[in-house]
């Protein structure tokens, strides 16, 4: 049956991936977004012209109440999104970004208390509520840094440790919308996710790492790489994440209240010099980038345990690495342009 349903950060690179598909299966998609981002105009278009009929946008801010509780009306459910994404940015600007992150969510939860019906609210937090993930057992190989052997990854249960403002701000966030389904019994479901990756992410130096090093290889723009490069995260391409979305708040009723570790779990962790290497065949030569030091409160390894989302709603990623990489670097060579304009034309 086919539903309102409101995207706060619509526009974004998950946000225009999801408003896609909740389109395409014939939903009414409100997008609501300030286009803060780089690209999300383009992001915007491609929704339009995709699914004229079906997509409506309003531009605001997560920040203004009243603004998100117009756009919250009639919605029977809410994927909140929308959000500062930036480590480096929050560091630089710690007031806009609790704005952003932490008030903006109240704000959502606020809409979807006082609408009618108790709307459902997925959002969208990040592995970065664990912090530095102390006590937790990592080796060193030559290319990258891994879990112990046989390690199903960080649970759900894993200490709360926000680390850098970010981090705060997403953790604060994540900490209300658990809180208001004990509290108000809103049905709510918190989705900390790993590295996302995937078509429609125009990936920076401060967020996006996977596209942010298959651009600048497209494009050959040069890349730096802080700390030893064997950093590694599990990644999942964003069609496996969407399906997750769609399948969380399709079950609402046993998801409702819970948390889940999403990423692409122990068999689809990537370091940085193992994706170069992977680059490096691509253009049939090696790439040369510049090393620099590490970044405050970088994690030498993130990857989730998935089991919980396995077992409570039946989600596993389908995409591997492999499979998932070639995908992003097809839509890469195809959209070259595009991405170049997005990124403001600095590229090549
Ligand atoms: N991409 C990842 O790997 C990842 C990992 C963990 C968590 N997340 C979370 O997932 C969500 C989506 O991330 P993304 O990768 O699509 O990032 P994105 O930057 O592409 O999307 C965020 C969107 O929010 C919009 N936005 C920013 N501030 C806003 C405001 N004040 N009001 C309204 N809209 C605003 C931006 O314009 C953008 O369209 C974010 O909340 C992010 O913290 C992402």
């Amino acid at each position: 049956m086919s539903q309102r349903v409101l995207v706060t950060g619509g526009a974004g690179f998950i946000g225009s991936n999801l408003a896609s598909a909740l389109a395409g299966h014939g939903d009414r998609v409100v997008v609501f977004d300030n286009l803060s981002r780089r690209g999300t105009e383009r992001n915007l278009e491609w929704l339009r012209r995709s699914f004229p009929t079906h997509v409506e946008f309003v531009r605001g801010d997560v920040r203004d109440a009243r603004a998100v509780e117009a756009a919250a009306q009639g919605v029977e459910g809410i994927f909140h999104l929308a959000g500062q994404v930036a480590v480096t940015t929050s560091v630089a600007n710690p007031r806009e970004d609790f704005e952003v992150n932490a008030l903006g969510t109240l704000n959502v939860l606020e809409a979807a208390r006082k609408a009618p019906g108790r709307v459902p609210v997925l959002f969208t937090s990040t592995n970065k509520v664990y912090g530095g993930l102390e006590g937790l057992q990592i080796v060193e190989r030559d290319r990258y840094y891994a879990l112990a052997d046989g390690s199903p990854g960080v649970d759900e249960a894993w200490l709360l440790d926000f680390h850098s403002p970010y981090g705060c701000s997403k953790g604060c966030a994540d900490q209300y919308v658990r809180d208001f389904y004990r509290i108000y019994h809103l049905p709510t479901v918190v989705f900390r996710m790993s590295c996302i990756y995937g078509p429609r992410q125009f990936g920076t130096e401060d967020q996006g790492w996977v596209a942010h090093f298959m651009i600048s290889t497209a494009l050959d723009s040069g890349l730096t790489i802080y700390g030893d490069g064997k950093q590694s995260r599990d990644i999942l391409h964003v069609e496996d994440l969407v399906r997750a979305m769609l399948t969380a708040m399709d079950r609402i009723d046993q998801t409702a209240g819970r948390i889940y570790n999403i990423g692409g779990g122990p068999e689809n962790r990537l370091s940085l010099l193992e994706l170069l290497t992977d680059l490096d065949a691509r253009i049939g030569r090696p790439l040369h980038p510049t090393f620099s030091d590490w970044r405050l409160g970088d994690q030498r390894v993130y990857v989730s345990d998935i089991r919980r989302a396995r077992a409570e709603f039946g989600w596993a990623p389908r995409l591997g690495v492999r499979e998932g990489l070639n995908h992003l670097w097809k839509w890469i060579v195809d959209h070259a342009d595009e991405i170049r304009t997005a990124r403001g034309g600095t590229e090549g």
